[in-house]
């Protein structure tokens, strides 16, 4: 069928044409927002699951919502050995300005614009030359004594707690959005947990929502051990049967075209729910079928075109980032995981290769920080990406 018109959108956090199956998240966040805007308690809410389940696009359809009820919003998304203060002071900024677009209370929002720039200038390595001096994209002097101590825990409830001061005159509420949340450090985290703690007590307007890795709760009662009653933990995972066909059914209709019953059943088998597949499987669908209603036989023609294409893009780009050591590991783990995307035992891996736990824990770590496997439970990992070990099985060693 026509290429051109093909709506399926395989992709890191691209839109679905359908957001399919994810109604009961949203409408709970819909619960959430009534109540922090009236004052009521509320935990943040920590969105977690494997790679490509749609964690992104659900965090951005949540901050759309939020946008919605005129709250300022920004986003960040999380590196590996990066800081959250400098990202953090930007979303706040975008927040603070979008706020500043719906409603007035200008003095005020200079005042918080002053403080945000002096957390943010904190940053900057003191000693430093002033020509290297990183320089916040906020107009307007920073006002010292708030945020500005350079410890992290004390700075950020400060900072967010002045944020929700803010919202709260202007009659509205601030959303942080923070993506791939397992990569912040320690001390990022700790402080998040501490700030969330102290404006959980105040019933302050402002809220995080988190979206990561299966872990993150773990790192997250690891850093505060109260973070378990700190956050609403809500597990992304694969669509139920409904949902994937709706995700199917629902772009191909407004392309005047469909599947047949067949071919639902074929797709939900080979994607197996998971929405970058079901994606995937239903954009080479499309291509390959010679017109509508799409046929169980039109995916069998495209499933191994399909699966040559995840080969490529979905697990061989994240199989080429990882070291000789790091795939032989994967391997060993491969080897030991049933079908069914299970947890495996760390000595367990060390016996199947011969070696000391001990001597493994360095590709393990690494294997952690290339966000390819994680660790939930002690002494157990398990793969991040759906379908993976089933993919390194039919590699060639
Ligand atoms: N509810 C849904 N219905 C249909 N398609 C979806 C849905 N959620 C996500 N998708 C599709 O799945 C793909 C992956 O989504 P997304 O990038 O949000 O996943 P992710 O969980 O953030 O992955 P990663 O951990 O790699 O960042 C995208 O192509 C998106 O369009
Ligand atoms: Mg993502």
């Amino acid at each position: 069928m026509d290429p051109v018109r093909n709506p399926y959108a395989p992709g890191a956090g691209q839109r679905p044409p359908e957001l399919a199956g994810r109604d009961r998240e949203l409408d709970q966040f819909d619960v959430v927002l009534e109540r922090v805007a009236r004052g009521r308690p509320e935990r943040s809410m920590i969105l977690t699951g494997l790679r490509g389940v749609g964690k992104t696009v659900l965090l951005n359809a949540l901050r759309s919502q939020a946008i919605g009820r005129q709250w300022g919003t920004g986003k960040i998304e999380a590196r590996p050995d990066q800081p959250l203060r400098r990202p953090l002071s930007g979303a706040l900024h975008m927040a603070v300005r979008e706020l500043s677009s719906q409603h007035r209370a200008l003095d005020k929002i200079d005042d918080f614009l002053g403080t945000l720039k002096a957390f943010a200038l904190r940053s900057n390595p003191t000693g430093g030359k002033i020509r290297d001096r990183w320089q916040p994209g906020i107009d307007g002097p920073a006002i010292s004594g708030r945020a500005d101590s350079g410890d992290i825990e004390i700075d950020l409830v400060e900072l967010l707690s002045d944020a929700a001061d803010l919202a709260s005159a202007v009659g509205t509420g601030i959303a942080v959005f923070i993506d791939e949340m397992q990569d912040l450090g320690p001390e990022d985290i700790s402080a998040l947990c501490a700030a969330c703690h102290e404006l959980s007590q105040t019933g302050a307007p402002l809220i995080v929502v988190g979206a990561g890795l299966p872990h993150l709760p773990a790192l997250l009662s690891a850093s505060k051990s109260y973070s378990e009653r700190l956050f609403r933990y809500v597990r992304i995972d694969r669509l139920e049967r409904s949902a994937a066909d709706l995700a199917l059914l629902a772009p191909a209709q407004r392309e005047e075209a469909t599947f047949d019953a067949d071919a639902l059943a074929a797709l939900y088998e080979a994607a197996d729910g998971y929405p970058y597949f079901v994606q995937a499987y239903g954009k080479v669908t499309w291509d390959v079928a010679p017109r509508s209603p799409i046929t169980a036989a039109d995916v069998k023609v495209a499933a191994p075109e399909a699966e040559a294409e995840l080969a490529v893009g979905f697990f061989g780009s994240r199989y080429e980032r990882a070291t000789p050591a790091e795939r032989e590991y994967m391997r060993a783990m491969a080897s030991l995981e049933g079908d069914a995307s299970e947890a495996v035992s760390t000595s367990e891996i060390a016996v199947s290769l011969g070696r000391k736990p001990s001597s493994l824990s360095p590709a393990r770590d690494s294997l952690i920080k290339k966000g390819l496997i994680y660790s939930a439970e002690r002494g157990t990992v398990a793969f991040t990406v759906p379908h993976f070990a089933r993919y390194l099985r039919t590699q060639p060693a």
